[in-house]
């Protein structure tokens, strides 16, 4: 299989977990035989500073012209007095309204190994295995007007939650698609008691759930959601919600897995190419430090083979990787009990080692033969 990959490493520590992300694919593309290519292009702060705007126009050229994109993360204390359109988040959701990004994934997975690193109890997260499906391209995050205002001699501010029906459909659908092939379980978290959009939200998945009558969907309130996914996250199989309630509750949910440098998301399109990125930000207190862990972003890019290449084995030889290599004791900093700990590089090596290396992976080959 021969495959364009745009790489967009951003700011802080996204240039140091891409660069992991990209070796990962490498290491496959030369165990099963594939052509990876990769084309880079600028985004975030490190776009600002190079082209002065946070999404150069050959950047979106670039993810166009490939068949996936992976993306590190913006942003940066550097950029953070500049005014809106200079922000390196706005590169950010800029991407994702110019590829049309609205359905993104956020799995929440239960490593054994990793049972210490959470702060919460292992009973409670023993098991824990599901998948936000966050909505992308719309409301708070993108509704007009958003801006500051003069009303008689007071400062006021507006922000605006918009959605068109159709951009909610499209989303809980992506949610029952998603449960279909898992626990058949939806959780549509909104906040009906108070705002109208949660009301239609609510509608829409009433709807929707007519074609899935063997997935089972409920609602929840926003506030008691985050509350049931420290005291039950077990009980969670498929939770969609609105872009912002997604962005907080996600890494909430984080902890769950012991850190946020654990959580991979995929964001994907309906046509053209989708988008991978780890969920952690640009940690700008380690960037530069090669000891970010860049698991979040290299199982990304498994997601990336998953849903954009139709790569399934391959996948989940990265997850394996990834699952043998914490088996085996490695961790980084935010994983670690004290000082001894892998730097970034060292903890790509050895993954990208257990793929290379025919026996650790063993089971999943029989598994796809
Ligand atoms: C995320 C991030 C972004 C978001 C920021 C950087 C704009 O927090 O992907 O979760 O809020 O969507
Ligand atoms: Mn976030």
């Amino acid at each position: 299989m021969t495959k364009k990959v745009a790489v967009l490493p951003g700011d802080g520590v996204g240039t140091e977990v891409t660069k992991g992300a990209v070796a990962v694919l490498k290491a496959i593309g030369e165990r099963f035989d594939h052509q990876f290519e990769f084309t880079y292009g600028l985004i975030g702060g490190a776009a600002i500073d190079e082209a002065g705007t946070p999404l150069p126009e050959s950047t979106i050229e670039t993810c166009k012209q490939a068949d996936a994109v992976l993306l590190g993360s913006v942003g940066g204390p550097k950029w953070d007095r500049n005014p809106s359109h200079l922000r390196p988040e706005k590169g950010l959701l800029a991407i994702r309204k110019e590829l049309d990004l609205y359905a993104n994934l956020r799995p929440v997975t239960f490593y054994d190994s990793l049972a210490d690193a959470s702060p919460l109890k292992k009973e409670y997260i023993e098991g824990v295995d599901f998948i936000i499906v966050r909505e992308l391209t719309g409301g708070l995050y993108f509704g007009k007007p958003s801006e500051r205002r003069t009303e008689g001699n007071e400062e006021t501010v507006v922000d605006t939650l918009f959605y068109k029906r159709t951009e909610i459909e499209r989303i809980i659908r992506q949610a029952f698609d998603t449960a279909v092939n898992r626990r058949k379980k939806v959780t549509s978290v909104d906040k009906a008691n108070v705002l109208e959009s949660s009301r239609v939200w609510r509608e829409v998945a009433e709807e929707v759930a007519k074609d899935y009558p063997d997935v089972e969907l409920e609602h929840m309130l926003v506030d008691s959601a985050a509350m049931q996914l420290i005291r039950n996250p077990k009980y969670f199989d498929v939770v969609v919600t609105e872009n912002m309630f997604g962005d907080i509750l996600s890494d909430e949910a984080s902890m769950l897995t012991g850190s946020l440098g654990m959580l991979p998301s995929a964001s994907l399109t309906a046509d053209g190419p989708s988008l991978y990125e780890p969920v952690h930000g640009s940690a700008p207190d380690i960037a530069g430090q090669n000891k970010a862990n860049p698991i979040a972003a290299i199982l990304s890019a498994a997601m990336l083979l998953r849903h954009s290449f139709g790569l399934e084995k391959e996948a989940a030889v990265i997850e394996q990787a990834v699952e043998s290599v914490l088996h085996a004791g490695h961790r980084t900093a935010d994983l670690a009990d004290g000082n001894h700990y892998l730097g970034t590089d060292k903890m790509v090596e050895a993954i990208t080692a257990v793929i290379a290396n025919d026996s650790a992976i063993s089971s999943i080959m029989t598994a796809y033969s």
